[in-house]
């Protein structure tokens, strides 16, 4: 079974990116372990990042078509301001797992809504790289 993990805007800095709030792990060291942990799990992860809303979007219809048994979407700041991300998530009717390195609802006023969690099936959040980690095991158990 194939899982998609999508990154949103900034999080290609992670590791140099306000590290007293993201950690100094990078990106690609998230996708490494979530590729051994896939492979435990017997799940094929694909890892993405894009700056860009609309790339999410698609990537959101990819999972459906190719028929993925669920999708990680941390949509950095999108998930605070997208309805496109909402409706996408509606769309494809795979369960969504939104997942965040900090934690939105102990920052400021404008991180406490979550369009991405308002048609997400769970939430993993303020736990850094270990956010991604229990999504996917939440994927597995799904
Ligand atoms: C984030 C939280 C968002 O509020 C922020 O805009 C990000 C990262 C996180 O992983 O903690 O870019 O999604």
């Amino acid at each position: 079974p194939l899982v998609l993990v999508l990154n949103g805007p900034n999080l290609n800095l992670l590791g140099l990116r306000e590290p007293e709030i993201y950690g100094s792990t990078t990106l690609d060291e998230i996708g490494a372990m979530l590729e051994q942990q896939g492979a435990a799990l017997g799940l094929s992860v694909e890892m993405r990042q894009t700056n860009h809303e609309g790339t999410l979007v698609d990537w959101l219809h990819e999972a459906r078509e190719r028929g993925a048994k669920a999708v990680l979407l941390n949509a950095g700041a999108y998930t605070h301001t997208s309805v496109a991300l909402l409706d996408a998530i509606r769309a494809i009717e795979l369960p969504v797992i939104e997942v965040h390195l900090s934690d939105p609802s102990k920052r400021e006023e404008f991180r406490h809504i979550s369009y991405v969690g308002m048609a997400a099936a769970d939430c993993v959040q303020g736990l850094g790289p270990d956010s991604y980690r229990v999504a996917l095991d939440k994927v597995a158990a799904l």
